[in-house]
């Protein structure tokens, strides 16, 4: 089948090469004529493991094809996936300019009957404001699906070519066939494609990430709670999980939740509940407590030195939201090396792969290390505020020799208590007893 996809930011770009992996023809649609032309080059935009050979396997295949020409794409295509930004606006409700730009464009071009697919995360009666646009611009004939993807960066691949679901808006059973065509593969091999109406799909991806910024906030109030009463959250989280209504995943507890889904998501549908005089009261709780939690560690680090952060060495270990990915929005890390600096701390900070992205935002205003031991030297303390797999077992004898106090906050619970012990150091974590040597 051919298929279009409009936007090729981290959804579109997975989505379109992961359905031209499934045997597809696709042709990515973008605005930015420089991304557009590096991708003809090869050229992954986005750092995501697996994806740049798969990438480049399907153009050498001659199924993965880009341009600039919306026009172009849509008469090549019965399918044309819309994979576009719905950023916050400033109350926190999506952004929908994007999207219904380009619905207001595909109605404009379309001479044939089209199953325009949203992709990207709208809110519920997104798919009929598509389709009123739509109307509004042609007579032919066309469905608006919502397809909502589950993705989680640094996983991006594994989710889309192994999904626990499919979830499928569409009240056209013609669209329905359509859809099902194209997630054949994945049905042929057991994934269940659940089929519903546009409106209940669009809430799903939203009641979806919010249970999970929900569950995860849950667990780091335990955590909180935990270090009130000398309990230990591993095995609190190990003995809850253990109950499979419960399970084990998404129960780790940490400096908060970050990322360009959750926090955004979260407040999104806060906003989508006071449009119908309706309170998320949990979420606001959720988004509250998830605030507090990203700063706990330097509101710690404050206290731990009398509220004397000026002029101190503070090293940060991760920068990005979480590991396996270079995306630092809404980064846990961001808050607390703001506070550092209000207070007049100098920050030297590491991260495996997420530099980049920060000095686009912090500039010089931070030192960045070449590794995670130079960033120690001559650091009154460390802050742990992303669990890369390199800081899972590092070499404590060489932080010991390059820091001036033995003093870690670990945002991410990295070492089992005893390793901090023998080794001598402060090691303040989440949920878990304070080490003091
Ligand atoms: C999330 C959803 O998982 C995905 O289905 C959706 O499509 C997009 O949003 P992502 O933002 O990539 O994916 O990251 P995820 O792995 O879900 O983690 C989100 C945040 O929660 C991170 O900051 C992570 O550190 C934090 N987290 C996750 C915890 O603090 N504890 C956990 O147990 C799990």
């Amino acid at each position: 089948m051919n298929i279009t996809i409009v936007g090729t930011g981290y959804v579109g770009l997975v989505t379109g090469t992961t359905l031209a992996e499934l045997g597809n023809s696709v042709y990515c649609v973008d605005v930015d004529a420089s991304k557009i032309a590096k991708m003809k080059n090869g050229i992954v935009p986005i750092y995501e493991p697996g994806l740049e050979e798969m990438f480049l396997r399907n153009i050498q295949a001659d199924r993965l094809h880009f341009t600039t020409e919306l026009s172009e794409a849509i008469d090549k295509s019965e399918v044309i996936y819309l994979a576009l930004p719905t950023p916050p606006g400033e109350d926190g409700s999506a952004d929908l300019s994007y999207v219904l730009g380009v619905a207001e464009q595909i109605g404009s071009l379309m001479t044939n009957y089209k199953v325009i697919v949203n992709k990207s995360t709208v809110p519920v009666g997104t798919a009929d404001k598509v389709r009123e646009v739509l109307l509004s611009k042609t007579n032919s004939p066309f469905d608006v699906v919502s397809n909502p993807e589950f993705l989680r960066e640094g996983f991006a691949v594994e989710d889309a070519m192994n999904p626990a679901r499919v979830v499928v808006g569409s009240t056209s059973e013609r669209a329905k066939e359509i859809m099902s065509k194209i997630y054949q593969p994945f049905t042929n091999t057991g994934i269940p494609i659940i089929f519903m109406d546009e409106k209940s799909s669009e809430l799903t991806k939203y009641a979806a990430n919010s249970f999970l910024a929900v569950k995860i906030t849950f667990m780091n109030e335990i955590a909180n709670y935990c270090e009130k009463v000398g309990a230990d959250v591993d095995h609190v989280r190990l003995g809850m999980g253990s109950d499979d209504r419960i399970g084990h995943r998404f129960l780790f507890p940490g400096i908060g939740y970050g990322g360009s889904c959750f926090p955004k998501d979260v407040k999104a549908l806060i906003k989508s509940g006071k449009n119908e005089n309706y309170d998320f009261k949990i979420l606001e709780a959720t988004e509250k407590v998830n605030q507090k939690q990203k700063v706990i560690l330097a509101e710690e680090i404050d206290d731990y030195f009398d509220g004397q952060l000026q002029d101190l060495k503070i090293a940060v270990w991760g920068l990005a939201f979480k590991a396996s990915t270079d995306d630092i929005r809404e980064a846990s890390s961001l808050d607390n090396i703001r506070i550092f600096l209000e207070r007049g701390a100098k920050v030297i900070a590491y991260d495996t792969v997420a530099e980049e992205n920060v000095r686009k935002i912090l500039g010089d205003q931070i030192e960045y290390a070449k590794d995670m031991y130079t960033a120690l030297e001559g650091a009154d303390c460390l802050l742990i505020a992303t669990e890369w797999p390199e800081f899972k077992n590092p070499n404590f004898k060489l932080m010991a020799e390059k820091l001036k106090n033995k003093v870690i906050f670990d945002g991410r619970n990295m070492f089992p208590l005893e390793l901090a012990e023998q080794n001598g150091f402060y090691y303040k974590s989440i949920g878990r007893k304070t080490i003091t040597p």
